[in-house]
């Protein structure tokens, strides 16, 4: 930032250049009087300002012309996702370079208005709105800043999806990665193949804490999203400028679709008649059966999904990949002579052939395959694209080889990862990862090439659910660190060490304030409130830091 106020709004993500004007220069007021002026190109911003804002304030932001009120336009000399914000005695001006980067200008002007515009009805009526004078100019860091959300292992309904697209665009992250499959449940509509959802949405009874807790909910549990919703959930993305990544995770992760189809699974090596949706967390050995059954039947899945989610907002198709024992595999005379068929060495190269297969058949309809990094075991097809979760190894691999990668390290920016050393931490689970830890992340870990360097396509937080039963939870485990691995996403930060973070500590204050207008059950500073907490539910800390790199 180029200047300092202390009086001024803290903005999060913080904006490349901000040049705040003089306090004497005064505040732009705005009333029922202030018009909404959008330039073609503009149009749904403009909507986006008047549902949110218009709701927040009571104002009426009626559509007028003219260089006074707010104006939304288009500058084709800023790059797509880049803005300027000019607030001055005539107007509110908010330009993008297309309507993604108004979009966020417009999410940076919300924040200027102060945390009451936020929320979703005026709670004083008659007051007075004003904006500091200001000029901001601003443009991502990385083209992909992201949230990975689990859905099949605690189900969030639709509407709990839909308002986490409205935080992640608070946010100015632009990708929803949607794990929609695993084995504890499938999680969207399929047609053609209807037992996923009748089947594989529902499991009797649930694990409650980590793997080892003695502990059930032994309340059935469940849901999937109609064809419908995922559309609905599609559009709403796009109209915040949000790509979305749908992930059916094969060949492992797999035992609720086998549990629907038991054909899919090895059934030489087990009766898998006897399969249910998975109602407890680990890695399940029942992994697909690598027969041509199996191939036509994700085919038909992968076919639905390119229809539900089109290439224009979802050009990445996650296919999973990760952690696929093998153990059925080398057992499996029908595996075996595929191997052998196929003239593969070993169940790593079978994996590989499978991924391979996928990627293929993506790319001849236009989309790419991106997997977690095991997808490079064996060999990673041309275009294909890796999700890095097993530390920085395997995205410095692939990006090296020239293959794009998004770093989400799990040691790192796994948000269910625990924020503290308390023991009242609710179901601590894996390693102590504190808002200064988040904030203090680098995507590209020092040594890499610039070429490879450029490969890294930005970030991502992902957010396994095992022990977060609903929204709640997971807006405990998401937030504050979210804001953090926002402003890393978006600004061009210092080294980890000499990042501010006392500064964006102060910021913080401000959008604390937001995240409350907002509704969101966020980790306070001083710990969780007593109903955070899960007193006797086990966890599974895990001591000590890994490395950075
Ligand atoms: C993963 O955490 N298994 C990608």
């Amino acid at each position: 930032m180029t200047s300092e106020d202390t009086t001024a709004p803290g903005l999060i993500p913080a904006p490349r250049e901000v040049s705040w004007m003089p306090p004497e220069r005064g505040l732009y007021p705005l009333d029922e009087e202030t018009v909404l002026s959008a330039a073609p190109g503009a149009e749904g911003v403009a909507r986006w300002l008047r549902t949110t804002v218009g709701a927040a304030t009571g104002l009426p932001l009626t559509e007028g012309a003219g260089d006074h009120g707010i104006t939304l336009s288009l500058d084709g000399a800023l790059a797509p996702e880049a803005y300027r914000v000019v607030v001055d005695g005539h107007a509110i001006r908010i330009q993008g370079g297309g309507a993604a980067g108004l979009f966020w200008g417009a999410q940076t002007f919300r924040q200027l208005l102060g945390p009451d515009a936020f929320r979703r009805a005026p709670i004083t009526p008659g007051r007075t709105w004003e904006v500091p004078m200001v000029v901001i100019e601003d443009e991502p860091r990385f083209s992909w800043r992201g949230l990975m959300l689990d859905v099949s292992r605690h189900f969030l309904p639709k509407d709990d999806v839909l308002r986490y697209l409205d935080l992640l665009a608070a946010h100015k992250l632009n990708v929803f990665h949607l794990h929609l499959t695993d084995d504890q449940g499938w999680r969207v509509e399929i047609k053609r193949h209807p037992r996923l959802t009748e089947v594989g949405a529902w499991r009797t009874r649930t694990k409650y804490g980590h793997r080892a807790s003695e502990l059930w909910d032994e309340t059935p549990h469940g849901g999937y999203y109609t064809q419908d919703d995922i559309r609905e959930i599609v559009a709403y993305a796009a109209e915040r400028h949000i790509r979305v990544v749908p992930e059916i995770d094969i060949p492992g992760h797999s035992q609720a679709a086998i549990s629907a189809y038991p054909e899919l699974g090895n059934t030489d090596v087990t009766d898998t008649t006897t399969l249910s949706v998975w109602d407890t967390w680990g890695i399940n050995p029942n992994v697909l059966a690598p027969t041509d059954n199996t191939l036509r039947f994700f085919e038909g899945v992968f076919e639905e999904l390119l229809d539900l989610f089109p290439a224009t907002t979802s050009p990445f198709i996650h296919v999973g990949g990760d952690e696929c024992l093998k153990d059925q595999w080398k057992e499996s005379p029908t595996a075996q002579a595929r191997i052998a068929e196929l003239g593969l060495k070993d169940e790593e190269e079978l994996q590989s052939w499978f991924i391979r297969h996928f990627d293929t058949w993506l790319t001849r309809r236009g989309r790419r395959l991106i997997g977690w990094d095991e997808i490079l075991e064996g060999g990673l097809p041309e275009g294909a694209a890796v999700s890095s979760w097993r530390g920085y190894a395997g995205g410095i691999a692939a990006a090296e080889a020239g293959h794009d990668v998004v770093m989400c390290p799990e040691q790192q920016v796994y948000l269910d990862h625990r924020q503290d050393g308390g023991a009242d931490e609710p179901m601590p689970i894996g390693y102590i990862r504190t808002l200064e830890d988040v904030y203090r992340f680098e995507p590209v870990p020092p040594g890499l090439s610039e070429e490879a360097a450029r490969h890294v396509l930005g970030t991502q937080g992902n957010v396994w659910t095992e022990v977060m039963q609903n929204r709640s939870r997971v807006d405990y485990q998401v937030f504050p660190r979210l804001a953090a691995l926002a402003e890393v996403a978006w600004t061009p930060l210092p080294a980890p060490a000499d990042r501010d973070f006392a500064g964006f500590e102060a910021r913080m204050t401000d959008h604390y304030a937001r995240l409350d207008a907002l509704g969101v059950d966020y980790r306070r500073p001083g710990g969780p409130l007593p109903w955070q907490q899960r007193p006797g539910v086990l966890g599974r800390p895990i001591e000590g830091a890994p490395p950075v790199v």
